[in-house]
C-alpha cells in the first residue's frame, strides 16, 4: 500500500504514547481539474481524490479528558468534551475541535478518546489538508462511536466545522472529494444535489503535473470569504437561489447596481460553471486539446475576472505557453498561493520542469516543487 510508512508511524506514535492498539483511518487530499469557486454557487466542480492524506489514530482515554497529538508538529491539546470552544489562532486544533463539537451538536454521545494523527500532504499547496483532516477526525469519531453517520452528514459536519471553528465559508468540494473519490477516477459533481458522475482519468502519453509555487499570501480566508459574500449579494439582486441559477443575460438586468468588479466576478461564476460542463464533454470525447484550452480560460477568469490568483501563479502559467507540450495550465483551488496543475505531454516533464525552476528561482528567490500524483480512494478505515 502507498502509505504504509505514514500509517506505521502513526500507529508506533500511538502506540508509544498511549500502549493500546488504536482504530486507524486515512483520508486523502484532492486535485481539482476545473471548476474553482463554483462550489458554494452551488454549481459544479470536477476533483478527484489523491494518494497522499492524513492518517488518524483512534482509541479510548481512561480519564475525563480528550488528547489529540498532531505527530508531524510534535504538538497536542487537552480538552474535556463538555467545554468546545474555538482558539485564537489555533491553526489544526480549531479542524479537530470544530469537528468534536458539530458532532455532538448532533446530539450524538463521544466518551474522552486519545487520538494521534499525521500526513504526507505537501503543506500550504491547495491539496486540501484541512479536508482531509476534518473527514479523517469525523470518520474516526463514526467508526469508534458507532455513530451511524453517512457519508453525506459526516462531510457537512467536516464542512460546518470549517465554517464555525475555523472561520472559512468554504464550499463542499473538499470534503466530497476526500471523502467519496474513487481510483482513477475524477468526479464531476453537482454542488447542489451532491451527485456525482465518475469518468476514467487515463490521459495516455499526457499528465496531470503540479507544480507549487510555495506561496500563501496571507489575505486568502478574508478575501475568500469576502469573494462569496460578493456572490450572495448578486443572487439576492437577481432574486434567485444560487449563481448556478443566472445566465449573462440575466446578469445584465442588475449591472448598474453592482461596481464593474463585483459584476465581473458574477460573470466569472457563470463562465465557470459552464466551462467544467464543457471539459466534462470534452474528457468524454477523448479532446485533450479542448479540454487544456478550457484550463487555460479558467485561469483567465480566476487571474483577471474573480481576482483570486497572484503574480505567481500568473507566472508559472505563463511560462507554459512556450511548450506545445502543455495543452492547458491554471492555477488549482482557493487561490493566492498554492499549485498550478498542468496537462503536460509526460516525456516534456523534465524540461518543463527544468525552465520553471531556474526561471522561478531567478524571479522570486523560491524553488518550486512539482507532483505527479495518483487518483486514489477516498476516506476509509485501514483496520
Ligand atoms: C477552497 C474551498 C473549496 C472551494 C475552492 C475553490 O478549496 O475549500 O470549497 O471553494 O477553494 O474552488
Amino acid at each position: 500500500m502507498i502509505n504504509t510508512p505514514l500509517i506505521e508511524r502513526i500507529k508506533t506514535n500511538f502506540n508509544t504514547q498511549f500502549g493500546t492498539e488504536p482504530l486507524l483511518v486515512f483520508s486523502p487530499g484532492r486535485i481539482n481539474l476545473i471548476g474553482e469557486h463554483t462550489d458554494y454557487n452551488e454549481g459544479f466542480v470536477f476533483p478527484a481524490a489523491i494518494d497522499k492524506g492524513i492518517v488518524a489514530a483512534i482509541d479510548t482515554s481512561d480519564t475525563a479528558f480528550c488528547t489529540i497529538v498532531a505527530a508531524d508538529k510534535n504538538e497536542s491539546i487537552e480538552f474535556s468534551l463538555n467545554k468546545l470552544q474555538p482558539i485564537p489562532n489555533g491553526s489544526w486544533r480549531n479542524y479537530v475541535l470544530g469537528v468534536v463539537d458539530e458532532v455532538q451538536k448532533k446530539g450524538l454521545q463521544l466518551s474522552p478518546f486519545h487520538l494521534v494523527f499525521g500526513g504526507n500532504i505537501p503543506s500550504g499547496a491547495g491539496l486540501s489538508s484541512s479536508a482531509a483532516l476534518e473527514n479523517s477526525i469525523v470518520f474516526a469519531l463514526n467508526e469508534f462511536f458507532s455513530l451511524r453517520l453517512s457519508k453525506k452528514e459526516m462531510i457537512l459536519i467536516s464542512q460546518k466545522a470549517e465554517h464555525h471553528f475555523v472561520g472559512v465559508h468554504c464550499g463542499i468540494m473538499d470534503q466530497y472529494a476526500s471523502m467519496f473519490g474513487v481510483q482513477d477516477k475524477a468526479l464531476l459533481l453537482d454542488c447542489r444535489d451532491l451527485s456525482a458522475i465518475e469518468f476514467t482519468i487515463d490521459f495516455k502519453e499526457y499528465t496531470l503535473l503540479l507544480i507549487n509555487t510555495h506561496v500563501k499570501h496571507n489575505l486568502a480566508e478574508s478575501a475568500y470569504n469576502d469573494r462569496r459574500s460578493t456572490c450572495e449579494k448578486i443572487t439576492k439582486l437577481l432574486h434567485i437561489k444560487a449563481l448556478r441559477d443566472a445566465n449573462e443575460t440575466d446578469l445584465l438586468k442588475i449591472q448598474d447596481q453592482v461596481s464593474t468588479e463585483d459584476y465581473q466576478k458574477a460573470v466569472y461564476i457563470i463562465q465557470e460553471n459552464q466551462r467544467v460542463l464543457a471539459a466534462s464533454k470534452a474528457l468524454k470525447n477523448n479532446n485533450l486539446t479542448a479540454f487544456g484550452k478550457l484550463l487555460y480560460s479558467s485561469h483567465n477568469g480566476l487571474q483577471h475576472q474573480y481576482d483570486v490568483s497572484c503574480t505567481e501563479l500568473d507566472f508559472l502559467v505563463d511560462l507554459t505557453r512556450e511548450f506545445p507540450e502543455v495543452l492547458g495550465a491554471r492555477m488549482m483551488g482557493g487561490g493566492f498561493g498554492g499549485c498550478t496543475l498542468n496537462l503536460i505531454k509526460k516525456e516534456a516533464i523534465e524540461k518543463f520542469t527544468n525552465k520553471a525552476s531556474s526561471e522561478y528561482l531567478q524571479k522570486f528567490g523560491i524553488n518550486i516543487s512539482s507532483y505527479q500524483l495518483k487518483i486514489a480512494n477516498g476516506t476509509h478505515r485501514i483496520s
